[in-house]
């Protein structure tokens, strides 16, 4: 079991913040989005937060009563929790100058490891959890040892999961728990492994029935793109395919029908997923990174100059003249490309393939040490294609690329910056979608 008070402990000198994704809901999210939803709920049903912060996702709820009928309200329908003992105290204070009676608060708002124990639940058949979980990715809790007490929540029952936050889903499952709005990270609809056994366990059961995804950060400390998702228990139990319409909350609101299957892990096909891809013994590979290693090894006479991605000071890549043998040199000439993962931010530093030459005036990309997948990474086809056919190769990928994008919205990159401007959200392109769009040409359409 976790020991509260080694958490608590840990918690001065940790980012307490990021250890329990003490990410607090603005309530103007709540009052928008959340309350005209659950309005009509209100007098028969009971609400819960087990994950209650400062209690914004439950507590301007009482808005909607009389102050006189608040405490009765409050004793009869609401359970708040936190592990966080300052939390707690401080939705006990929110929720007495709504009139509550500090009594009553004290009874049912309580200190609790929600992950570890799940309270009783008397009526969960008229019950809603409308939370906020913590979000923590468990290769984050693994990889960090002030994490590392974290780590028990994720064996026995629940090993696979791959978040917090996918544990909070999973024990309402669990508990029958009637109906469900969540905030959570869209990387529950999208991502493919991170998030296919939660899908795959939960929307067996659970439909979704509001879905509003949003481009712009809400949270001040995190750029965790969110959406608020509204999930129904399946009354008949489970079902092998869901369809529902989500609001994008971008510029313009966009509304996009999702079907989802369990077939596909329950999850949305993307643009990226359905690319055609030529006969494996056709397809044009990529690799990645030109390794110091490498250049040192290859110890011959021919003087090429290089970038080092990792050294970027005074706004330029440093770079140096190094010796190479013919092979090598014969590499670098027939490999002109390097990747750029993450969009710049202007127009003309966006992810895809771009020309060695032409941007740092070096004959490659070298990398000393960690790779870095954010850095420029220098592109290796094989088989080898000419000068020519890269630079046709380059247009190809940047077209096809804006394409999808397009198409998609980016939805099948990561959102790396936001900024309130969607023009400016910064993306990334992973090196798996990379090479999955190189492979999709054919060495004829270079020629
Ligand atoms: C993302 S915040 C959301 C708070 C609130 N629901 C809101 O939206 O404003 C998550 C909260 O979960 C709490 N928390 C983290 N781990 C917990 C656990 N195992 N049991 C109960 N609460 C936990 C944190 O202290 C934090 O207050």
């Amino acid at each position: 079991m976790i020991d509260r008070m080694r958490i608590n402990k840990r918690h001065e000198t940790l980012d307490k913040t990021r250890l329990l994704g003490s990410h607090l809901t603005p309530v103007s999210i709540f009052q928008t989005y959340i309350l005209p939803e659950i309005r009509p709920l209100l007098p028969d049903h009971n609400f819960m937060d087990l994950f209650c912060g400062e209690g914004n996702l439950i507590l301007p709820m009482l808005d909607l009563l009389p102050r006189s009928e608040r405490t009765d309200y409050f004793r009869k329908h609401i359970q708040m929790y936190d592990v966080d003992p300052e939390m707690v105290n401080k939705s006990i204070e929110n929720a007495a100058e709504y009139g509550v009676d500090r009594k009553v608060l004290e009874d049912r708002i309580r200190v609790r490891d929600s992950i570890l124990s799940y309270p009783e639940v008397r009526n969960p058949v008229k019950t809603v959890h409308i939370t906020n979980p913590p979000y923590l990715y468990v290769g984050h809790i693994m990889k960090h040892a002030e994490a590392s007490s974290h780590a028990s929540y994720f064996i026995g029952k629940n090993e696979g999961y791959q978040d917090l936050y996918q544990l909070a889903l999973i024990n309402d499952l669990r508990h029958s728990i009637q109906k469900l709005v969540y905030v959570i990270p869209t990387n529950f609809l999208f991502a493919d492994s991170a998030s296919r056994k939660i899908r795959l366990d939960f929307l067996a059961r659970y439909f979704i029935s509001k879905c509003r995804l949003f481009e712009s950060r809400i949270f001040q400390n995190t750029g965790v793109n969110v959406g608020i998702f509204e999930f129904v228990l399946d009354p008949k139990g489970q079902h092998s395919s869901i369809q529902f319409d989500a609001v994008q909350e971008n510029q313009n609101l966009k509304v996009k029908r999702f079907t989802l299957d369990s077939s596909s892990g329950f999850r949305q096909k993307m643009n990226i997923d359905e690319i055609p891809l030529p006969d494996k013994v056709d397809r044009i590979k990529a690799k990645f990174y030109l390794t110091v290693d490498e250049v040192m090894s290859s110890g011959g006479n021919i003087d090429v100059t290089l970038v080092d991605s990792k050294h970027f000071s005074n706004g330029r890549y440093s770079r140096s003249t190094f010796s190479v043998d013919d092979r090598l040199h014969r590499k670098l000439l027939s490999n002109p490309l390097f990747v750029r993962t993450v969009d710049t931010g202007s127009p003309d530093g966006r992810a895809g393939l771009h020309d060695i030459r032409e941007e740092f005036d070096a004959d490659g990309i070298v990398v000393s040490g960690n790779t870095y997948r954010t850095n420029p990474i220098q592109l290796f086809i094989q088989p080898d294609i000419t000068r020519e056919q890269s630079m046709k190769l380059m247009h190809l990928f940047n077209n096809k690329l804006e394409k999808m994008r397009s198409e998609s919205d980016s939805s099948f990159m990561t959102t790396y910056r936001y900024s309130s401007n969607p023009r400016y959200i910064r993306k990334y392109l992973g090196l798996k979608q990379v090479s999955t769009i190189i492979s999709s040409f054919r060495l004829d359409d270079l020629s």
